[in-house]
Parts: C-alpha cells; structure tokens; sequence
C-alpha cells in the first residue's frame, strides 16, 4: 500500500452522537435554503439522508414520506431530506415521482418538504453519512431525530438495499415525545395506549416502596415497574406540543 492509498484508507468522517448538539450547517434545497438545526429550534426535526435520485428503493421512500408528512407535522415534527445529488437532479426527480410514479396505493405524490443538494459532501460527511465500506460517493439511509433543543436524540442507519419503515419511525418520534411529557421510558413494541416503564428504582428504599406501594403500579419484580398511560392523554399531550 503507497502512502496515499493508506491516506484514503484512513480518512475518518465525524458522526454525532445521540446527545450531541446537531451539526450545524447552511444548506441550498428544493424548499430554499435551510439554516440547520436553527430554523427548527421549538420542533422536532427528522433529517434523513438517501444514496441517490432516480433509484427505486429511494423513490419507494419519498413517497412513504410525503404521503406521512402531514401525521409528522402534527406531531411537531418536520421532514428534512439529504442526498449527494444536485438540485436540478432533485427537481427532476421529484417531478417524475409526482407524475410518473404509483407505489403501495400511493400516485400523483408531490414532495413538499425540503430535499438538500450536498453534492460536495459537506453535510453527509458532517453527520456520518458516507460509510465507506457501504459505497465510497452515496450516503446510506440514515435518520437522524433532532429534538427542540437541537439536541440529536435517535439515530438509525440502514444499508442501500433496505428501505425504511415508516411506522417504526413515527412510533419511536411518539415514543421519545411521550417519555419525555411523561417522564417514563417505553418498553419493547411499545406504541401508546400500552403500558410504560416507571424508571429503576435508585436506592434500596425506593425498590422497597415500590414492592409494597398502593400507587398504580404493577411491579414483576423491584427493577421492572410498569403503569398504565392513557392513550388519549399521550395523543393530545404529544399532538398538542
Ligand atoms: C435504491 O434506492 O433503489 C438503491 C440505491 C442505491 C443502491 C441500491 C438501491
């Protein structure tokens, strides 16, 4: 191996990391230029990144999206989208999306929220999106959940050849929300309505009051307490913020 080959090898691109403040970065879309994460300080925000305009699976995608972005609005949620294309490119593309293209029930689909052109690489590489030992130029499908402090609250990334699923990720927006109204945290597969997890007991004494407490508490044992959570309140809580 020469030395530049060992260079490129090498090069490391940054990733925040849950509870890190976002990236901050100035960015040209479909939708203006955007101020990220400052334009949306107060809201959560869902900043998601693709390999390419013109592929299937990221056609599949966009369209899940647009077609939810009204549920995530409502969730004080906005939508912001990534890839190392142009912005003519993206233009194209989502006009062909609106005219051409039916999927899952979905046509005539018009993407109303924000698709950033990145063709220097500068925000993907910014927020770990270029993993080199997936493909060297195309980002992977990365989501990132900005809360309304700016904060970076959930990460997920999946590989080029997985689309992503949409429910899982409103429901863990809702989850994160709720925990945070609520002070709980959310059990596996939770979706509301479904009990939530009282947090561990931090002392002997406390693991003792909840072992015997009139509360409405169902404790399996002193670590594992749950209650139950209006599905209504959590709604309008979270629908309302
Ligand atoms: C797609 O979105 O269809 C795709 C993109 C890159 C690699 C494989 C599939």
């Amino acid at each position: 191996m020469n030395n530049s080959e060992s260079t490129t090898e090498k090069e490391v691109f940054s990733m925040p990391r849950i509870g890190d403040k976002a990236p901050e970065f100035k960015a040209v879309t479909t939708q203006g230029e955007i101020n990220f994460p400052s334009d949306y300080k107060g809201e959560w925000a869902i900043l998601f990144s693709h390999p390419a305009d013109f592929t299937p699976v990221c056609t599949s995608e966009f369209m899940t999206f647009a077609h939810l972005e009204e549920k995530f609005n409502k969730a004080n949620c906005k939508l912001v989208g990534l890839s190392v294309d142009g912005l003519y490119s993206h233009i194209a593309w989502l006009r062909t999306i609106k005219d051409k293209i039916k999927f899952n029930g979905m046509e005539n689909v018009e993407v109303k929220f924000p698709l950033i052109e990145d063709i220097t690489m500068e925000v993907a590489k910014k927020y770990g999106m270029i993993q080199p030992g997936e493909h060297k130029t195309q980002a992977v499908r990365a989501v990132f959940f900005v809360d309304p402090e700016s904060v970076v609250r959930a990460i997920i990334y999946y590989p080029l050849s997985l689309g992503r699923n949409f429910d899982e990720i409103y429901r863990a927006l809702i989850a994160m929300q709720t925990s945070d109204k609520f002070n709980v945290a959310t059990p596996a597969d939770w979706e509301p309505g479904k009990d939530v997890i009282v947090s561990p007991a931090g002392s002997c004494g406390v693991a003792e009051e909840r072992m015997t407490s009139t509360e409405d508490l169902t404790c399996e044992d002193w670590f594992f307490c749950t209650k139950k959570l209006d599905k209504d309140l959590v709604l309008n809580e979270v629908l309302k913020s």
